[in-house]
Formats: C-alpha cells, sequence, structure tokens
C-alpha cells in the first residue's frame, strides 16, 4: 500500500514529494511541524485520527510566531487529512506529519519576505518508544525558553537540541532523555511531556516551564480527573523529585503513555510499572481507538460508515 502527500493543492505519492536543496526552512529551521496518529481498529474497521483540530490549531499558531501565511482553516486541514488518508487506505495505525515552512529557494536569517507552502504525509507507524518501560537519563541539553525559541508550538529548528538529547541518552545505553529548562526546573523528554506520580496525585511541569504543552498530556490530565477523580498539580518540577516519585511516566501522540522504571540508574518505585500508570494507559488506548463512547468526539474517522 503506497503513502501519499498532499503537496502544492493535490494528492501524489510521497516518494515524488520534493523540495528543492535551497529551500529557506532547511537551511534555518524555519518551519513548523505536528504529529498527529490514526489508530486502528479492527472490530470497526476504521482508523480513528486523534485529536485532529486540536493538532492543526497548534500548528496554525506555530505558523503565526514564524509568519507562514497559510490558505487554509483548521477545518480545511482536518478535511485534507481526511481525504489523503482515504487515498492511502492503510488498515494500520497511521502517523500523519503536517509540515508548513519558508519554502523559497534563497538563502537569508529572516522570516520576513520568504514564500511559504505546506505538505502533509501520511506513513503506517507502530510503536516510538519502543519498550514496556523507559530507563530514561537527565541530558545535559537544555530546552529552549519562550525568549529563545518558543516551545509551545512544534519549530523545526528547536528539535536540533531534543535530537542531541536523544541521542545522547541512547548512546548511553537509555531509552529517552529528561530535559531541564534553563532555570533548572525539569521540563520535558525530547518528545514527550513527562508526569510524577506522588501521594496519589499527578504532578508535571506547568505550561510555563517552557514545554510544549502536549495534547496527550491534556487527554491524561482529563482522564485522571473525569475517570479516575485523581487531581493533577500544574507546577515546577525540582530535578530530584524525579528520584522521589511513585511512579514516573512520559506522554506525547508518538509514545502514547509510556512508564519510566528508572532515572539515572535510580529505580522509580519498585521498577515496575504503576497501578496509576497502568490504568491510564488502558484509558487512553480505549479512548483513542475509539472504543469509549464518551470520548468520541476525540476521534475523526477516516472511512464513511
Ligand atoms: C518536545 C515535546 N514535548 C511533548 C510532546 C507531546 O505532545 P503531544 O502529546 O501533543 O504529542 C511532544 C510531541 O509532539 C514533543 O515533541
Amino acid at each position: 500500500m503506497p503513502s501519499y502527500a498532499y503537496f502544492k493543492n493535490e494528492i501524489i505519492p510521497l516518494a515524488d514529494a520534493k523540495i528543492s536543496v535551497m529551500t529557506s526552512a532547511l537551511h534555518y529551521g524555519t518551519a513548523v511541524f505536528e504529529g498527529i496518529r490514526g489508530n486502528w481498529n479492527a472490530e470497526h474497521k476504521q482508523i480513528y485520527l486523534f485529536r485532529l483540530k486540536e493538532h492543526y490549531q497548534r500548528l496554525l499558531n506555530g505558523c503565526k510566531v514564524l509568519k507562514i501565511k497559510l490558505p487554509y482553516t483548521v477545518d480545511d486541514l482536518c478535511r485534507m487529512t481526511v481525504e489523503l488518508a482515504r487515498k492511502c487506505a492503510f488498515e494500520k495505525d497511521i502517523y500523519v506529519r503536517p509540515l508548513a515552512y519558508k519554502s523559497s529557494e534563497a538563502l537569508g536569517v529572516r522570516v520576513h519576505d520568504v514564500s511559504d507552502d505546506y505538505v502533509v504525509f501520511i506513513i503506517p507507524w507502530g510503536r516510538y518508544l519502543d519498550v514496556e518501560k523507559a530507563r530514561c537519563t537527565v541530558s545535559s541539553w537544555q530546552c529552549p525558553t519562550d525568549n529563545s525559541i518558543p516551545p509551545q508550538v512544534k519549530i523545526m529548528g528547536h528539535y536540533a537540541g531534543n535530537a542531541l538529547a536523544k541521542s545522547d541518552a541512547v548512546e548511553n545505553g537509555f531509552d529517552e532523555a529528561i530535559m531541564l529548562s534553563a532555570d533548572g526546573y525539569v521540563a520535558q523528554g525530547s518528545g514527550e511531556n513527562i508526569f510524577l506520580v506522588r501521594d496519589g496525585k499527578l504532578v508535571t511541569p506547568a505550561t510555563y516551564n517552557h514545554i510544549l504543552p502536549g495534547i496527550t498530556r491534556d487527554c491524561t490530565i482529563r482522564l485522571a480527573k473525569n475517570e479516575l477523580g485523581i487531581e493533577t498539580v500544574e507546577r515546577p518540577v525540582n530535578r530530584a523529585e524525579l528520584f522521589f516519585a511513585d511512579e514516573c511516566f512520559m506522554t506525547g501522540t508518538a509514545a502514547h503513555i509510556t512508564p519510566v522504571s528508572e532515572i539515572d540508574h535510580r529505580l522509580v518505585g519498585d521498577g515496575e510499572v504503576g497501578e496509576i500508570t497502568r490504568k491510564l494507559q488502558e484509558l487512553y488506548f480505549a479512548v483513542i481507538k475509539g472504543d469509549n463512547p464518551k470520548y468520541l468526539d476525540w476521534c475523526t474517522p477516516v472511512y464513511p460508515k
């Protein structure tokens, strides 16, 4: 089954969607992207695109930061994605990658007076952090602050730092990095938000702690409150607190809810998947596959019913 891209206003095979080596974004990191999952439900014979609108709203917020003008509304972007997913016709989990970028074939560090373009493509995609329990390390690479590269949106250039952190972690035998912000507080993983369980409550860095306000983070907070009656405290988290947590997990569109078993060679709790983490995982997986009727408005079906 081939992958397709929506590129220059038409759907074409992904292999044919090409840009010039002179493209401005390739040189200066001036692009904004999203990562959206479509989750295959074999019983329903359906793929559910998860929280499509929220992802595209965040993309358009990023476009505003980078002065990228797209001729599309959130609804247009959602419609184009459904159309593209139908064309791909996969019957498995998929990943949607929209990218809005500075497209002028010209050199010069700026975001003004450069043209913009947009591409979205879909590929089949399974697990990201391919482990039941992740072993993490605190990275020496810091997250940029709001006054360097705004972390609230997925700006391409931002991810060079995250890639440094991730590679250091993996090459040192860990599964994922935990990045701190410049003021020394815990921020996030290279592609995930982080939660601790302390005294029966969830604790997670606040949105002012230089994090991406993750959509999975938002789902987790809501599911914990509505389904388990568990409160989330959003506040600065000290590095050492990572060692005091009863449970720890990471959240992200790619990583789903991944338990963290070890941080810098210290077990989290007893090193096993904690009870609250396990419950949240079960809830989350049912919700993203369209198996929980209460949360069906988070799921956009790809195929006609
Ligand atoms: C740096 C970073 N933090 C957190 C997240 C989680 O965000 P979301 O749940 O919206 O995928 C991501 C993934 O996109 C990310 O790249």
